[in-house]
């Protein structure tokens, strides 16, 4: 049987994944010390590849770490990857992540000029099903459990991942985060909501991850003369809102139609949602073939 991630790059190599080996004592497996990136690869050309690049640098920087690999290098293995998928120009996605490394034991505070653990692979992409188009997405709401620094890629996500939980066990596809009665985030997706006709995402800051996707989806909306804003959105507004969209790097961006058991809005894909995904088909078709 073919093993779903063919080859992955692990610190200078380039082998199957099944064949990788990474120290016990690296800090990635202890700790989650370190910082990641999800990039879409559409038709054999990533998307949005510096805005991924330079939020790795920042997530690192933040962490207290310089990236290891120069941009030239990065998009080398990023170029390798994709060419050994094997893919024939087919939809992918990246995934790369930088730890602090593997010392020689078990130290809270890192050692100084351990060499980082850098790995990246690449898998197909699956496409958004039909009916998450045609009906929507069901999504539930929790308290936001996350740290204080949401807006580092850390790979430590274990709130994120039992918020998501928290979504499979209800049947539904997402978790809406809400903290001290405010919209943050998703388990794995940034929150839009249309509330009087506008478009709101909040604001980055500390609590939610500035979102690549996020920003194509208001650069889609502003394109399309849909009026947008990065402002907060109540949970009362949430509650209420017209549309709501998740978009995440792997998602592009896809309506929501029920939260917490109720419709939003007519319990069907919004007007405007579908404008802008329209919008999103016709922009990757025109950057095919584009230098990236
Ligand atoms: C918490 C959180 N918010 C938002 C996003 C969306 O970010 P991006 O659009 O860059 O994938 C993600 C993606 O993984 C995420 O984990």
């Amino acid at each position: 049987m073919a093993a779903p991630f063919p080859t992955c790059y692990l610190n200078g190599d380039y082998l199957p994944i099944g064949e990788a080996r990474v120290s016990p004592l690296d800090r990635g497996f202890l700790f989650g010390d370190g910082a990641y990136e999800v990039m879409p690869v559409y038709g054999g050309r990533p998307f949005r590849l510096e805005a991924h690049c330079n939020r790795l640098t920042r997530s690192l920087a933040e962490l207290r770490m310089g990236d290891p690999l120069s941009r030239e290098q990065w998009r080398e293995i990023f170029s390798s990857l994709i060419e050994r998928s094997g893919d024939g120009g087919g939809d992918q996605y990246l995934y790369w992540q930088v730890t602090r490394g593997a010392e020689r034991g078990r130290n809270h505070a890192p050692l100084p000029e351990v060499p980082r653990t850098v790995f990246a692979f690449s898998c197909p992409l699956p496409a958004i099903p039909s009916t998450v188009l045609e009906k929507g997405l069901a999504c539930v709401t929790a308290a936001d459990t996350r740290w204080a620094r949401c807006d580092i890629k850390s790979t430590a996500l274990l709130a994120n991942v039992l918020l998501r939980q928290l979504a499979v066990d209800a049947g539904a596809a997402e978790t809406i985060l809400l903290r001290d009665g405010q919209l943050t985030d998703a388990s794995a997706s940034a929150v839009h909501a249309v509330i009087g006709g506008e478009l709101r995402t909040p604001p980055n800051s500390r609590e939610i991850l500035p979102s690549t996707t996020r920003t194509v989806v208001e650069e889609l909306a502003a394109r399309i003369g849909i009026p947008w804003r990065a402002a907060p959105v109540s949970e009362t507004e949430l509650r209420g809102a017209e549309e709501i969209w998740i978009s995440a790097a792997t998602r592009e961006v896809q309506p929501v139609s029920s939260l917490d058991g109720r419709p939003v809005g007519g319990g069907r894909p919004g007007v405007l949602w579908r404008r802008v995904y329209e919008e999103f088909q016709r922009w990757k078709r025109e950057l095919q073939g584009k230098p990236w």
